[in-house]
């Protein structure tokens, strides 16, 4: 609640300091290897204005976007609008995934800035919505700052928090600094890979 409130109030003044960032070189290997026939699902959490959702889309993934903030979803569908790119926008909190009618199976799950920001308590309902939706070998991208409670800002978030909280269903493929996404070297952005695995009886 107090989280929405706040990012509602950064989106209304125009303090939005993580617009327009590259996009990670992990996330666009992913994102741009050949397609399977049948097509690929990519879910953005946390979307912002929606960089990440229309880059995919583009690439002619189907995309489902969620965020909390109406304001940023308002300039996200103008944008894709004008690029015309074909996303599905919803209104909506990440720590509540199974209430908003989305068929499991992703692909590709994204989340640039979200987690790393979530209060303590929110961060387990996140690590078992996003399970939930995951597909059979999906793949999870996390960017985020490393932990700091002292940061004013997000909190962060450490590879060894975000392994622990996912759980033995998720391996941690790679955790490293993207300095083309950082803007501080000195508090620079991580980018974490995940890809899901199945439990054996599935
Ligand atoms: C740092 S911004 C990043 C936006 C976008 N992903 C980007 O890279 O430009 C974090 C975004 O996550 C959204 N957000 C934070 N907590 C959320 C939650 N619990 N549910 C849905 N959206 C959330 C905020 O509204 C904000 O748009």
């Amino acid at each position: 609640m107090l989280q929405r409130l706040m990012f509602g109030l950064m989106y209304r003044i125009g303090f939005t300091p993580w617009e327009g960032h590259a996009l990670p070189a992990r996330l666009r290997r992913l994102a741009e290897a050949p397609a399977p026939p049948g097509g690929r699902r990519a879910l953005d959490l946390g979307c912002g204005t929606g960089d990440t959702s229309i880059y995919l889309s583009r690439l002619g993934w189907d995309v489902t976007a969620v965020d909390f903030v109406e304001a940023a979803l308002r300039k996200a569908r103008a944008k894709a609008r004008a690029s015309g790119a074909t996303v599905r926008w919803i209104r909506g909190d990440v720590t509540t995934l199974g209430t908003y009618g989305l068929t499991p199976g992703f692909d590709l799950i994204v989340d640039s800035g979200c987690l790393h920001g979530l209060p303590e308590e929110a961060r387990s309902a996140y690590a078992r919505e996003v399970t939930a939706v995951a597909g059979r070998d999906g793949s999870l991208i996390i960017l985020g700052f490393a932990e700091n409670p002292r940061r004013r800002g997000p909190r962060g978030i450490g590879a060894a928090e975000i392994a622990a909280r996912l759980g033995a269903g998720w391996e941690l493929v790679s955790s490293e600094v993207d300095a083309d996404v950082s803007r501080d070297p000195g508090d620079p952005i991580y980018v974490h890979e995940l890809r899901r695995q199945q439990p054996a009886h599935t």
